[in-house]
């Protein structure tokens, strides 16, 4: 028997006494995965999971039912067969072959769900953010350090190929000394059709919601946590519509970091149609780098350069899914592992207290 049956067969063997997989053991080719909250986010997360080499769905749930069965009809239009569940607590309890959980429910479920499928011991894919307060998120993070299953979360543009090559030229060193970071996201208004991203308590507001990912591969590139937030923002073209809305449709935010670095973030959902984009670009003592284009340009030439970019054109969600999938059999830690999403999580909390108190918010107020 070579190397990866004993692994292989070791797998197989604990799935029948103990479904979970313990740290420090490799899976077996088939990682058995349940998705849980099947709306907008997590039925793309499937389509994308259905493509992962060795990823068999074994289980859906929503608390909508008829959510839960669509998501089991693309299992099977992919050939595949999921049993379906209403109730996450009861799926885990009952459905012995989940070796991991995909999770995309609502911010504010995020907490109590993260932590009641690490305690059962199974691999998780969580969306982001980590929760919507700094106690809850320091919650997630010590059910993840003390859970036997490895935890990912949803900060997928880190798995962009032109991103991922983008952060890696930096972390090489490829721009020389990172001194600032731009970034633009301006759009239109968020969905419509899903009521709890316009309820500031639901959500944490639209840095904590939306922001959150750019101020991620900043952060990133970095290397650090803010030291201090300022910021300005409010409802100035969505007022109460839809009625009842609690969240901005507008901020711009400066970031301080430790030796002088500066992130310059604005964020508005005015733009028409045709006149949107985003914008990452992250500038260096040598040249700045595109995170979006995964350009570079050197300081001194005109002209930018393209990076090589492994995967080019695969989609940010698939690369985050097969990574997990990746880290899972190799007892590998994620490039978004718990740790970076703490921290990724307590900056946009900052930030928009920064913004909603009028007042200069330091790192301390919410790392805790
Ligand atoms: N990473 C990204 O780019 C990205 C993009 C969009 C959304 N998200 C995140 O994904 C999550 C879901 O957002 P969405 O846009 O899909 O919202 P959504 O409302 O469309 O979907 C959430 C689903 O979860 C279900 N649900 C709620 N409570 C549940 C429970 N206890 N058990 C099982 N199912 C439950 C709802 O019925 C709904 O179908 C949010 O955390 C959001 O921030 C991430």
């Amino acid at each position: 028997m070579n190397a990866k049956e004993v692994k292989r067969r070791t797998f197989l063997a604990m799935g029948a006494a103990a479904p979970a997989i313990l740290k420090g053991q490799a899976a077996g080719d088939t990682l058995r995965v349940a998705f849980v909250g099947v709306g907008n986010r997590g039925s793309f997360l499937l389509r994308h999971g259905l493509r992962v080499p060795g990823v068999k769905v074994v289980a859906v749930c929503d608390i909508i039912e008829e959510r839960a069965r669509k998501a089991a009809d693309m299992v099977s239009g992919a050939g595949g067969s999921a049993r379906v569940w209403t109730d996450f607590r009861r799926m885990l309890d009952q459905q012995k072959d989940i070796d991991a959980v995909v999770l995309a429910t609502p911010d504010w479920t995020h907490k109590d769900i993260d932590i009641a499928i690490l305690e059962v011991g199974k691999h998780l894919y969580a969306e982001k953010p980590l929760a919507t307060t700094p106690q809850d998120c320091r919650m997630v993070a010590t059910a993840a350090h003390n859970a036997r299953g490895i935890m990912q979360v949803g900060f997928q543009l880190r798995h962009d190929p032109n991103r991922n090559a983008a952060e890696k030229f930096i972390h090489a060193g490829g721009i020389g000394k990172v001194l600032m970071c731009h970034g633009i996201r301006h759009g239109g208004d968020l969905p419509r059709n899903i009521p709890w991203y316009f309820d500031r308590s639901k959500t944490g507001d639209i840095v904590v919601d939306q922001g959150i990912h750019i101020l991620d591969l900043f952060t990133w590139a970095i290397g650090s946590h803010p030291l201090r937030a300022m910021g300005s923002g409010g409802t100035n073209l969505f007022v109460n519509d839809p009625p009842g809305r609690t969240v901005m449709d507008n901020y711009n935010l400066i970031l301080e970091y430790p030796n002088d670095v500066r992130v310059n973030f604005s964020h508005h959902y005015f733009d028409p149609p045709g006149f949107s984009g985003d914008q990452e670009r992250v500038f260096g003592s040598e040249g700045s780098v595109d995170l979006v284009a995964a350009t570079w340009q050197p300081r001194q030439k005109r002209g930018a350069v393209k990076l090589d970019v492994p995967n080019a054109g695969e989609d940010s969600t698939y690369m985050a899914l097969a990574a997990f999938a990746d880290s899972v059999r190799n007892n590998r830690r994620p490039i978004n592992d718990v740790d970076s999403a703490l921290r990724s999580t307590l900056l946009p909390i900052m930030a928009t207290r920064a913004i909603l108190e009028k007042r200069i918010v330091k790192w301390e107020e919410v790392a805790g």
